[in-house]
């Protein structure tokens, strides 16, 4: 199939990406030109395993194209595919203004029948006003040709993009018409092979779907935070509770861990979008509100417990940071929970010297040039002469350090560990001071 996708971001680059390498032709358009000619010249913009292999072989044969140029795009597809961003406006709601300007444009630039289809993730309606706004400018043109809005909410998820699109757990696609459905069934054939369904619903139920599946695992995430929260006042094991109830299938293992609460560029925006969704339509989202309000206090608990140790005098203390992307395997900060904390610390007069396999530079670019941000080559590096170690993001390189040299370099041997991966009783042993959720206060 002929395939235009509208935003190559993470999930429109991705999606393009692994549509090409099932053998349709997809040309990928973004109003970032650095972003097209950094693709066309075989640059891959973000950091996501296994993309650049993809988007290099794909376009090397000429399934997939890059422009900047919508109107063509749109003239020589069949389904057009909005992947833009849909950003938290200032009301907690979905900001619309990019799928809506997108949708215009598609209006100005279509010359007959078109599939256009919903993959950024958006409220229920929208489907609706990109129809209005496309009906308004082929009105305009004296125009009437005939198009259907499909909602196609995308489930990857970042670090493993790229396997969650080709072997998906599911396919969800909103269809008011059967002659869509009958379409979205065969684009979607070769991912959906082997059992894995595609379920087809009305459109309003798929867009809802989406923002149900994210506030679900937000709640989850919320849920064991709170449970952290209960252990540290009882001295419970919140370990042991979580393996205790993970294995439960009725429960799940999965998403089950404590932290530093969601972050990224979907939780937090999704839950603000649904909550603003439920109080338009008269209803209050306590559920989730709760699920909102735990998360928000999960980071201020961990830098209370900073400042707590340092006794309230963080002036001048030199942090080592391990991890500030929002989760591991991607270099997207988006709402990281890393930089709410690091913000707390410096406005208290700490310094910071950061490491991150993948975030250094997007970090860079969100802090700027300061003298109280410094950036380290490796893990020991970012050690070096501080007061504390902080672990805002459990990549699988700080699992297993070599805890001798790490209390070599640390200035002091103190660890707040916002992801849990230490054992509490060995870093005791081997004399450092040690953080963790969930940890009995005294
Ligand atoms: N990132 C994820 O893991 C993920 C997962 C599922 C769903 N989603 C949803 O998918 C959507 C996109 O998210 P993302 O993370 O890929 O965003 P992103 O910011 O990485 O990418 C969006 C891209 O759209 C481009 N763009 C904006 N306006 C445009 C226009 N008028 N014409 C052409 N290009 C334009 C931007 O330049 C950018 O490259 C959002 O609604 C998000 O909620 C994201």
């Amino acid at each position: 199939m002929k395939l235009a996708m509208i935003g190559a971001g993470y999930v429109g680059l991705v999606t393009a990406a692994c549509f090409a390498e099932m053998g349709n032709e997809v040309i990928c358009v973004d109003a970032d030109a650095a972003k097209v000619e950094a693709l066309e010249q075989g640059r891959i913009p973000i950091y996501e395993p296994g993309l650049e292999a993809y988007v290099k072989r794909n376009h090397a044969e000429q399934r997939l194209f890059f422009t900047t140029e919508l109107a063509p795009a749109i003239q020589k597809s069949l389904v057009c595919f909005i992947a833009v961003g849909t950003p938290q406006d200032r009301d907690g709601s979905a900001d619309l203004s990019m799928v809506l300007a997108v949708a215009k444009e598609i209006g100005k630039a279509m010359d007959g029948y078109k599939v256009i289809v919903e993959k950024s993730t958006v409220p229920v309606g929208t489907a609706r006003q990109v129809r209005q706004v496309i009906e308004a400018e082929l009105r305009a043109r004296g125009e009437n040709f005939e198009f259907d809005v499909v909602s196609n909410p995308e489930f990857l998820k970042e670090g493993t993009a790229i396997d969650d699109f080709m072997k998906p757990d599911r396919v969800v696609a909103g269809c008011d018409e059967v002659r869509v459905a009958e379409l979205m069934r065969e684009l979607y054939a070769p991912f959906t092979r082997t059992n894995r369904p595609i379920i087809i619903m009305d459109v309003v139920s798929a867009e809802l779907t989406k923002y149900a599946a994210n506030a679900f695992l937000a709640t989850k995430i919320s849920f064991i935070n709170e449970l952290a929260n209960i252990c540290s006042r009882t001295g419970a094991n919140i370990t042991k509770v979580r393996q205790g109830i993970g294995s439960d299938p009725r429960i799940g293992a999965l998403f089950l861990f404590p932290g530093l609460g969601y972050g990224g560029s979907c939780f937090p925006k999704d839950m603000q979008a649904l909550i603003h969704t439920a109080k338009a339509h008269d209803y209050k989202p306590r559920l989730l509100e709760a699920a909102e309000s735990i998360n928000q206090d999960q980071r201020k608990i961990f830098v209370d417990t900073i400042r707590s140790h340092f006794k309230d005098d963080l002036q001048g203390k030199v942090f080592a940071v391990w991890g500030l992307s929002f989760k591991p395997q991607t270099d997207d900060i988006r709402e990281a929970p890393a930089l709410t904390i690091l913000s707390r610390l410096l406005e208290a007069g700490a310094r910071i010297q950061a490491y991150d396999p993948e975030a250094m530079g997007a970090t860079r670019q969100y802090f700027g040039d300061r003298q109280d941000v410094s950036y380290a080559g490796s893990t020991y590096e970012a050690l070096e002469g501080a007061d504390a170690l902080i672990i805002c993001t459990e990549w699988t390189k700080f699992r297993e350090p070599d805890f001798d040299r790490m209390r070599a370099v640390l200035k002091t041997p103190v660890i707040f560990d916002g992801r849990n991966l230490y054992n509490p009783q060995k870093l005791a042993k081997l004399g450092f001071k040690y953080y963790y959720i969930g940890q009995k206060v005294d």
